[in-house]
């Protein structure tokens, strides 16, 4: 990336430092030190505010008190924290049609955007995983949400930064997308009530089960499928993006992880994948509202005071991460091998931390391990103008325009053979 890398972020994270109300009621508070994220992320005295709920509605991913804890119980057995792999089936499900379509892609040697194919498969493990349904490889279903998460990443940056002003037409657009998208929702059920994946955990049919015996409604079910589809896709996807584009900037870390793949060693793909989430946290920046008058993080808080949580900035401390702009996989490494903690408890959040912590986090990992793991054992991408890629910030930190790449196949050879 250029010099001017992170430049539209910097400004944009510089505007919401600065606090235009700093005496009156409500006020923001900036907060980026690890003491401060962990005290606040952990207090009973901060709870969401409403600013998440705006987007897509008062779901999982927005709720808090006991609305979110009787929410939270439905929904997180289908997320076991401590088996990971309880995931890895749908994962190997998405794959072969990834693959072929990879393969078809080094063929031809014709540009796509990097977005819309791992969004595809992303997708395809969503579906399956979260909702228990599966989608056809050429169903791009996901999409169906593309307009609810634009307009929803527009409100999120006219929320967050205290010049953006949320107007009208901008509230009307989220509001229409969020029709379009609840027409999907009304697929996913319909599909999930007649033809549902047998045998599969997942979190609609624990929404389901949970509605039979009076714990939900049909709108809270829709509330929680939205929730999940705007927690759990583009977070990825972008994530995989950033990653693959960082990689190509720096061949010789990719060569590494290569070389590490094919005597199938993991531990600095895992460790690309942590400091990617390190420089480009989807969920760049949170907040939380005090809900009772407190002194925390060497602050005072009334009533009303909202913490802008910076997970931007945190990650690019540079007392926390020496030279914190430069991709180096090696700072999650320890030198006698295995991995290596981040240098405070507090100080790498991309999960967040405290009781609202990612559920879907282990799904995420492995995904984004798996994805990864077959496009550098198999293929190269090649990036049309790597230093024109710009960052942006919307619900996640994506790319300020679509990147164009081509697929090749990593062994010439097995680029140009024919299909089998
Ligand atoms: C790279 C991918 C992901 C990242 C970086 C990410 C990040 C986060 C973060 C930071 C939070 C905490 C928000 C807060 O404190 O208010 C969160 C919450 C959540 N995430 Fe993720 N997430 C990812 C993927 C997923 C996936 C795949 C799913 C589900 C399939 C998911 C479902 C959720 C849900 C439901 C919550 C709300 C939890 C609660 O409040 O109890 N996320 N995520």
């Amino acid at each position: 990336m250029s010099d001017s890398t992170d430049t539209v972020i910097e400004r944009i994270l510089e505007l919401q430092g600065c606090d235009p109300r700093p005496h009156g009621p409500s006020r923001r508070l900036l907060v980026s030190d690890p003491e401060g994220f962990g005290a606040i992320l952990h207090s009973t005295a901060f709870e969401r505010t409403d600013f998440v709920g705006l987007l897509a509605g008062p779901g999982l991913l927005a709720s808090d008190g006991d609305r979110w804890r009787a929410r939270r119980r439905i929904v997180q057995p289908a997320f076991p924290p401590r088996r990971p792999e309880a995931h890895l089936e749908h994962i190997e499900w998405a794959m072969p049609a990834f693959i072929e379509r990879l393969e078809d892609l080094a063929r031809d040697r014709r540009p796509t955007c990097l977005l819309e194919e791992v969004t595809r498969i992303v997708g395809r493990i969503i579906y399956r995983s979260v909702f228990g349904i599966e989608i056809d490889p050429a169903d791009h279903r996901i999409a169906r949400f593309e307009p609810m998460l634009h307009a929803a990443g527009e409100l999120m940056l006219s929320l967050v930064t205290p010049s953006g002003r949320v107007d009208g037409p901008l509230v009307d657009r989220v509001r229409r997308t969020r029709i379009a998208a609840d027409e999907e929702i009304d697929w996913i059920l319909e599909r999930r009530r007649t033809r549902p994946v047998e045998g599969v955990d997942d979190a609609l049919g624990r929404l389901l089960a949970a509605r039979e015996e009076g714990l939900i409604d049909d709108e809270g079910i829709r509330d929680e499928v939205r929730a999940l589809v705007l927690a759990s896709t583009e977070t990825s996807s972008n994530s995989l993006v950033w990653c693959l584009r960082l990689l190509a900037g720096r061949p010789e870390i990719r060569a590494t992880i290569e070389q590490e793949l094919d005597a199938d060693d993991e531990t600095r793909l895992e460790a690309a994948i942590l400091e990617t989430l390190r420089l480009y946290p989807p969920v760049w920046s949170n907040e939380r509202q005090a809900t009772v008058a407190i002194e925390l993080a060497n602050q005072q808080w009334a009533i009303g005071d909202r913490a802008v949580l910076s997970v931007y900035r945190l990650h690019r401390d540079p007392a926390l991460w020496p030279d914190p702009d430069r991709f180096d996989p090696d700072r999650f490494i320890d030198p006698e091998g295995g991995p290596r903690r981040p240098p405070h408890r507090f100080a790498y959040l991309p999960f967040g931390a405290g009781r609202h912590l990612c559920v879907g986090r282990n799904l995420a990992l492995l995904e984004m391990n798996r994805i990864l793991r077959t496009i550098l054992g198999r293929f190269r991408i090649e990036f049309e103008d790597p230093d024109a890629i710009e960052p942006m910030l919307g619900v996640v930190i994506r790319a300020a325009t679509p990147i164009t790449v081509r697929v090749a196949g990593r062994d010439p050879l097995q680029a140009s053979e024919p299909p089998a």
